[in-house]
């Protein structure tokens, strides 16, 4: 078992920036995993298979390859083969991906794919339920928080800068929903893992944040 550094923590949190800036300063191995479950998303979606269709589910998975790849020094997410970095933040995964990731048949698949690749490096691995399900062992669990308006404000921004037209308030909505989708399912929920250690992005800037985690980690690396 490599070195584990589990991030957890609601969309816009900022995990994915973060996950990424540690990683590099500590030479870990970042891994997204919501990426994956929006490749599992995509692939239904272009497939015209609906989430109440297990059979179709089923299908799926048995000939789904994802990889997270570092190419020219940026992380890339490959379906099947093909580079889906760009196409699996479309809005129409967005509203889809929470109902896919709420289903077992989906999580026993990637659960196991995401243990995998903690077993032979060291990695920082972002997503819900990293430091509940997938390595509840973890050598460092963080909690990464943030409050709901500036999570949504956040995302309106970025949006913007991607040329997506969306209100402030639609993001609001959107991002409310996902919470609710993602804290009220059965499997996995997304909850703070009893012992994690709460970071509240809230009112940092990306390198206080960075700071902060990095402290954390290293505790545990240097001991
Ligand atoms: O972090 P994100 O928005 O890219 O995640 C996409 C979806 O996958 C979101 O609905 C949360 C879900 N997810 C999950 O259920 N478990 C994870 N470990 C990571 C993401």
């Amino acid at each position: 078992m490599g070195f584990v550094v589990a991030i957890d923590g609601p969309a816009g949190s900022g995990k994915g920036t973060i996950t990424k800036l540690v990683a590099e300063k500590r030479n870990l191995v970042s891994i997204d995993t919501g990426a994956m479950y929006r490749c599992v998303a995509l692939d239904c979606l272009n497939n015209g298979i609906d989430v109440e269709d297990a059979k179709g589910i089923e299908r799926i998975l048995d000939k789904i390859q994802i990889e997270l790849k570092k190419i020219d020094g940026e992380q890339k997410v490959f379906l099947n083969g093909k580079d889906v970095s760009k196409e699996i933040r479309e809005p129409r995964v967005d509203e889809v991906v929470a109902k896919f990731a709420a289903v077992k048949q989906i999580r026993d698949k990637v659960t196991p794919m995401q243990r995998e690749m903690g077993k032979t490096q060291n990695i920082i691995m972002e997503g819900r339920d990293i430091g509940t399900v997938v390595f509840p062992n973890a050598d460092v669990k963080i909690f990464l928080d943030c409050s709901i308006e500036e999570r949504a404000n956040r995302r309106y921004k970025q949006n913007l800068e991607k040329g997506i037209q969306m209100t402030y308030e639609e993001v609001l909505e959107n991002i409310k929903e996902r919470n609710r989708l993602e804290t009220e399912r059965d499997i996995a929920p997304f909850v703070k893992p009893e012992d994690a250690i709460t970071v509240d992005s809230t009112n940092m800037s990306i390198d206080e944040v960075v700071e902060e985690v990095l402290k954390i980690v290293d505790e545990k690396l240097h001991n």
